[in-house]
């Protein structure tokens, strides 16, 4: 994937859009991470049709599916989403990522992160990002209190995965906590 297509760098990764043509490469990824994303995030099919679907959704104003990629040579480390985005004065949307197994606990994430947070706050003009995070998911609560999230409430039963009804935590920020101008609400 050239350079060019990134939105946004850092130090080490960058991100850009996900497109079909990272189908092969991310069926690869998801195989070997079922364990890590099991039973955090529901899984994925990356069957053709299945994933020319999952990336349709993106040309929604409501969805943005954003792919972490090493500078240096290119390869996709992690996927962040941002689904459900609420505009009306409100301005909201939320996050959805998973690293994988090869590449998990290097700082990518934090980086790529920190990234779509910021790109959010401005190129899209979000004012608020949460994330929706089982108690369980250590690795998840410590990556968003990094870049500076706050626990914001408590969902019993919020979201099916892996065979389940999980209880979930509500993790938030908003654009003034990570220094971006609080905008009109008009955007
Ligand atoms: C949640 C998840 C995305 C976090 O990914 P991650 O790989 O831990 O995140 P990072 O890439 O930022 O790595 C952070 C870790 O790398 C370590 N690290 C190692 N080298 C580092 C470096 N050079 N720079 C920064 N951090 C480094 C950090 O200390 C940190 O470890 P810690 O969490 O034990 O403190 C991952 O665990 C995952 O995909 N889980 C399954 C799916 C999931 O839960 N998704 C979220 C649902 S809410």
């Amino acid at each position: 994937m050239p350079d060019q297509s990134f939105l946004v760098r850092g130090p080490r990764v960058a991100i850009r859009r996900l497109s079909f043509q990272d189908r092969e490469e991310v069926a690869a990824l998801e195989r070997e991470s079922a364990a890590l994303h099991r039973p955090w995030v529901p899984a994925r099919e990356t069957t053709p049709e299945a994933f020319r679907a999952y990336v349709a959704k993106f040309d929604r104003p409501t969805h943005e599916g954003f792919v972490v990629c090493l500078r240096a040579g290119g390869a996709i480390v992690g996927g962040i989403n941002i689904n459900n985005i609420v505009r009306d004065g409100i301005h909201s949307g939320t996050l959805g990522y998973a690293a994988y197994a090869s590449t998990t606990g290097h700082g990518y994430m934090t980086e790529g992160l920190r990234l779509v947070v910021g790109y959010a706050f401005t190129e899209l003009g979000l004012h608020r990002l949460e994330a929706n995070i089982q108690p369980g998911n250590a690795a998840s609560i410590r990556l968003v209190e990094r870049l500076g999230f706050r626990r914001a409430g408590y969902f019993p039963r919020f979201q099916y995965v892996d065979g389940a009804w999980r209880d979930h935590e509500r993790w938030v920020i908003t654009a003034e906590a990570v220094g971006h101008a609080a905008g009109d609400g008009s955007g």
